[in-house]
This record gives C-alpha cells, sequence and structure tokens, in this order.
C-alpha cells in the first residue's frame, strides 16, 4: 500500500517533494485536483466535499495513509473525515493533515510567543491555526494575514518578478502592522515556499520562517515510527505516481516549478465524484 498525498492543485508538490527527500524509501500517489483549484476561496461545505472525494479515490488507489497536504483541505475538511467519514469508509486506514505538525514545531522556534501566519482567505477564516495553536500552546499569540494573490502568483510563474514584489510587500507589511513582537512567521499554504526569498526581503531578518514541507516529512517519520501498525503495511520501491483532475500535459510541464527533487511527473487524468 502507498502513501497519498493530496493538494487542491500543485502546491502539495512542495510538501511531497520534502517527503521524498526524507522518507525516499516508500510509495507515494500525489493527486491533484487542478479542476477545481483553488479550494482557499471556497466554502467549508464544497471544500469538504471536494476533498472527500479525494480521500475516496486515493483510498480505491490503495493508498493506506494520506496527508492533506493543502492547508485549506485540512482546516475545513480533515476534522470532519477523521471524526465521521473515515470509520465508515476505512476505519483501519488513516488521514493526516499539516496543520497540527506545523504548530507543533512553533514552540522551539518563538521566544517572544508572537506568531504571525500568512495562509489563504479560507484558512485564515477558518480559525484552525489559531484554535490549534491555543489548544497546544496558550501563551503563544497568533497574528493572521490572508494573501488572496500569493497562489495567483505562483500558478502563474511570475512569483519572482518584480510586480509580485508589491503584493508579497502588501502582506508583510500588513502582519507587521499587527504586532511588533512576533518572531516567527508559518507560511500556512503549501504555494507560499516559492515566495519565500521575496517574504525574507520584505520581514525584519529576526523574523523565523518556517515552511510547511521541511516540519511536515519528519513528523511523517516520527508517525511512522510510532505506528508500525500502518507502516507495516507500506510498500517500498521508492514508485512514485501522478495523478491530476485537469490536463496531465499541463500538470506535467507545471510540476516542475514546485519539485526540487529532479522528478518528471508522468501524470494521468483522474475524475473525482
Ligand atoms: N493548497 C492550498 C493551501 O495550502 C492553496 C491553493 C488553493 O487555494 O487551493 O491552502
Amino acid at each position: 500500500m502507498k502513501i497519498g498525498v493530496f493538494d487542491s492543485g500543485y502546491g502539495g508538490l512542495t510538501v511531497l517533494d520534502e517527503f521524498i527527500k526524507q522518507l525516499p524509501e516508500y510509495d507515494y500517489i500525489y493527486l491533484g485536483d487542478n479542476a477545481r483549484t483553488p479550494y482557499g476561496t471556497r466554502s467549508f461545505e464544497t471544500v469538504y466535499r471536494y476533498t472527500l472525494q479525494s480521500v475516496k479515490k486515493l483510498f480505491e488507489l490503495d493508498c493506506n495513509l494520506i496527508i492533506l497536504a493543502c492547508n485549506t483541505a485540512s482546516a475545513k475538511a480533515l476534522r470532519s473525515i477523521q471524526q465521521n467519514d473515515l470509520q465508515k469508509i476505512a476505519p483501519e486506514r488513516r488521514v493526516l493533515g499539516v496543520i497540527r505538525p506545523s504548530v507543533e514545531a512553533l514552540n522551539q522556534l518563538t521566544k517572544t510567543n508572537a506568531v504571525g501566519i500568512f495562509a489563504t482567505p479560507g484558512t485564515v477564516a477558518s480559525d484552525s491555526y489559531t484554535l490549534e495553536i491555543a489548544k497546544l500552546y496558550p501563551d503563544i499569540k497568533v497574528f493572521q494575514q490572508a494573501c488572496p494573490m500569493w497562489v495567483p502568483l505562483v500558478e502563474n510563474n511570475e512569483h519572482n518578478s518584480k510586480g509580485a514584489d508589491y503584493f508579497v510587500e502588501q502582506c508583510t507589511n500588513k502582519l507587521l502592522r499587527q504586532s511588533s513582537k512576533i518572531d516567527a512567521v508559518i507560511l500556512g499554504c503549501t504555494h507560499y515556499p516559492l515566495l519565500v526569498k521575496k517574504i525574507k526581503k520584505f520581514l525584519p531578518k529576526n523574523i523565523k520562517i518556517i515552511s510547511q514541507g521541511k516540519i511536515v516529512a519528519p513528523s511523517l517519520k516520527d508517525y511512522l515510527k510510532r505506528h508500525p501498525e500502518i507502516e507495516n503495511k507500506l510498500s517500498k520501491n521508492s514508485n512514485i505516481k501522478f495523478y491530476t483532475t485537469d490536463i496531465p500535459e499541463l500538470f506535467n510541464e507545471k510540476a516542475g516549478l514546485f519539485l526540487k527533487n529532479s522528478i518528471s511527473p508522468n501524470a494521468r487524468q483522474i475524475a473525482l465524484e
């Protein structure tokens, strides 16, 4: 059985990239719902419905463990799937998200107990980061900033352009205006690691920037160690398959932006319902 990695589109490839680097032995299936991306501006109901369809498809494709490598899906759908659906559709299998592991790492990163979150409008509106941080570290104050233009910049390969500076600076300024104490910032969206150079340019040097792939991969390693009943069922042939709900040729072309480990995907198209 395989590890499924799901995202609304290409962004989850930044997480898969770290999995391949840090856990190269496993077999992975990546599913990008490119035909219906973005999720960041959609309602709870819609994100939940789309994510559940994707989870069911990845189970059909023989995944034993699925990582929702999409913050919006983790924020709006994960809990319902874990608490209501999993028991009915695949009680022995597991679905995990990216928010919890990102939050767990925080206490080692902030000294001022003031943390910033950059995320899609949907993730910010869900308050998932604030709630999760309050549960684990009630002393940490959270300042969220929605960045609605950052995903389109990356999707359109404009993230290194001069024009991108305007939108990055706009959001970094808005976050900095919320508190002068912030000393750590989570990039709470799969696409944002591609903007990290520009984000660094507009944030004071003392602020640590946390890209999720780097955190989620060791956290998955740790999870697999603690759950041999899941790990034992995983095949280890270093095989990676890619599925998209939109045009495979386009997926193959764009995936290169997000995958640093020189893999050339040969995606297949798949329908979700
Ligand atoms: N993958 C989404 C996330 O991490 C960003 C793209 C989208 O809005 O669908 O929130």
